[in-house]
C-alpha cells in the first residue's frame, strides 16, 4: 500500500502550486495529479455541483489505486470534504484559507482574504473565520475572473494587474498587514501581488501547511513510501491544450491530456 501514489486534484492547474510544495516535502512519493480544467472555475458553481465533481475526481484517483487524496482546491475542500470523508476510506487532506496565522499575527488588526465565491460562501469558511475574527477586521474579496486568466496562461497580463488592483483597494483602505491567498491558483500571482502591495503586507498561502499535514498523515497511517527508487509523478488534464499546465510545471514533468 505504501508504494501506491498520492492522488491530488484541483478544478484546474492551480493545485500544481500545492503539488510543488508536496514534492519538496515528500520527494520519494509517487503522485497522480488531476486538473479538471474543463469544469473550471468551480468557484462560481453551486455546492451540489462542486460535490459531484469532487466525487468524480476522487473516484478517478481511487481507481488508480491512490493511497491518500489531497484536495488541492479550497473551493472543493470547503464544499465537499465532509461528503468525501464519509464516502471513502482512504485519508483525505483538504486545504483551507490560512486565516489563523494571519489573525493571530496581525498588528494592524486587519487582514485581507482573496478567495472564490464558493469558498467565501461556504459554512466551513464561515466557521473558521468566526473563530478568529474577534477584534479583527477581515476584508473578504471574491477573486472573480482570476482563475480564468490563470487557466489561460494570462497571469502576468495587464488585465490581471487591473483586477488585482481593484480587489486590493478595499483591503489597503482597511490597512491590512496580511493578505491570505484562499485559492490554490493564487500563489502564481505572488510576484505581481508583491509589486502591488506595500512592503509591510505579508502574503500567506496554505501550501506548505498542506504538504506537512500530508506527511504527518502518511506517517500516522504507516503509508510513507520507504523505497528509494525514483518515484513516478503523473499529471493529467482534461483539456487538449496542455501548454499552460506544462509551463507552470516546467520541463521535468510531462502533462498528459486525458478525457475524464
Ligand atoms: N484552485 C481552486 C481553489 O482553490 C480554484 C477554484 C475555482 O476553480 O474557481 O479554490
Amino acid at each position: 500500500m505504501s508504494k501506491q501514489p498520492i492522488g491530488i486534484f484541483d478544478s484546474g492547474v492551480g493545485g500544481t502550486s500545492i503539488w510543488k510544495e508536496m514534492h519538496l516535502c515528500l520527494p520519494l512519493e509517487s503522485s497522480i495529479y488531476l486538473a479538471d480544467s474543463l469544469n473550471a472555475p468551480y468557484g462560481q458553481k453551486g455546492k451540489d455541483k462542486i460535490i459531484e465533481l469532487s466525487i468524480k475526481n476522487t473516484e478517478f484517483l481511487l481507481n488508480k489505486n491512490c493511497k491518500l487524496i489531497v484536495i488541492a482546491c479550497n473551493t472543493a475542500t470547503t464544499n465537499a470534504i465532509s461528503v468525501l470523508r464519509e464516502k471513502y476510506n482512504v485519508p483525505i487532506i483538504g486545504i483551507e484559507p490560512a486565516i489563523k496565522p494571519a489573525a493571530l499575527n496581525t498588528q494592524t488588526k486587519a487582514i485581507g482574504i482573496l478567495a472564490t465565491k464558493g469558498t467565501l460562501s461556504s459554512a466551513l469558511f464561515h466557521n473558521t473565520s468566526n473563530l478568529y475574527s474577534n477584534g479583527i477586521t477581515i476584508v473578504e474579496q471574491v477573486g472573480q475572473g482570476i482563475v480564468e486568466l490563470i487557466e489561460t496562461g494570462n497571469y502576468e497580463s495587464i488585465e490581471m494587474e487591473m483586477l488585482l488592483k481593484s480587489y486590493l483597494k478595499p483591503m489597503l483602505e482597511a490597512n491590512i498587514d496580511y493578505l491570505v491567498l484562499g485559492c490554490t491558483h493564487y500563489p502564481y500571482l505572488i510576484p505581481m501581488l508583491t509589486k502591488l502591495l506595500p512592503n509591510h503586507v505579508k502574503i500567506i498561502d496554505s501550501g506548505l501547511a498542506v504538504a506537512k499535514q500530508t506527511k504527518a498523515v502518511l506517517e500516522q497511517h504507516n503509508l510513507l513510501n520507504a523505497e528509494t527508487l525514483k518515484p513516478k509523478n503523473k499529471f493529467y488534464i482534461n483539456l487538449k491544450n496542455t501548454e499552460v499546465m506544462q509551463s507552470l510545471l516546467g520541463d521535468t514533468f510531462y502533462v498528459d491530456y486525458l478525457e475524464f
